[in-house]
């Protein structure tokens, strides 16, 4: 199947649940750019702004849960406009808003939807409220984070040094564990075969990541293990000197794991 194919199969999908569930009953439909805890899942492309017309033609309300991907991870403060080419209603972010030194989340609300809201009731209030919101310390540590982003040109940095990531990790390929490696932007997953070589699925899947990851460790490199995938998220700092000893040891920690294994 095309991706193009592959993308309608999937915005069909999503309007037949609205419609199976009733468009009048859906307040929002909401989705991550990249899945990343799944293992870092690249939709086809256009599939976004498939899902987004959807939700525009059924007036449901599109969130992007971009905790993950903004403020950098894929070179821009936002991926949703600039690398997916959609304007959600509803951006959700987090982690790297403040990269991770004070916790703080967020949510930001687009013009289109406070003017929908205005023009059904002008004295509508946006109502939403938590103990700490818009708590100073970590607003203030955001405002930081985000100048010296700024100031250091760090998105300017993911962009140009993600090719080298991606090509770098992607000579992982070559080892016969490994099933796919893929990413975008500083993130990245390599996904580990889960079947012995007679076809079985292993007693369990979990413990090659796990100890792929033990023994990364131990060579002075952590990496998120998911069943049998490898996920990472390198600092946005992150150099081509520091990319080689990362796929050197993941390489290392791969073939150790492999040897354990017999
Ligand atoms: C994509 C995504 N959305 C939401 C969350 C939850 O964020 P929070 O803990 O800030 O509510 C996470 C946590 O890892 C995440 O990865």
């Amino acid at each position: 199947m095309s991706d193009a194919d592959y993308c309608n199969q999937l915005s069909s999908e999503l309007e037949q649940k609205i419609l199976e569930i009733g468009s009048d009953k859906v307040a929002a439909f909401i989705a991550e750019p990249v899945l990343a805890s799944g293992g870092v899942l690249l939709a086809p492309e256009g599939y976004h702004a498939a899902c987004l017309d959807v939700c525009r033609k059924h007036d449901v309300v599109y969130i992007s849960d971009e905790v993950v991907t903004a403020f950098g991870r894929l070179g821009h403060f936002f991926a949703s406009e600039k690398v997916f080419n959609i304007v959600p209603d509803i951006i959700t972010c987090a982690k790297g808003i403040t990269s991770g030194y004070v916790p703080l989340g967020a949510f930001l609300v687009s013009d289109r939807l406070l003017s929908t809201l205005a023009e059904k009731n002008p004295d509508s209030v946006f109502s939403n409220g938590f103990t700490y919101s818009g708590h100073p310390v970590a607003c203030a540590a955001a405002l930081k984070n985000i100048e010296i982003m700024e100031r250091e040109n760090i998105l300017e940095h993911v962009r140009a040094i993600e090719p080298y990531f991606q090509q770098r990790l992607k000579e992982l390929n070559d080892l016969p564990v490994v099933r796919d490696v893929r990413g975008v932007g500083l993130m990245a997953c390599i996904e580990c075969m889960d079947h012995s070589k007679n076809g079985e699925l292993l007693a369990d899947s979990c413990e090659l990541a796990r100890r792929i990851d033990r023994n990364c460790q131990s060579l002075g490199l952590l990496v998120r293990p998911i069943y049998n995938m490898c996920v990472m998220s390198p600092p946005l700092i992150i150099n081509r000197d520091q990319i080689d000893d990362m796929v050197h040891m993941l390489r290392r920690g791969i073939e150790l794991t492999l040897s354990e294994l017999g």
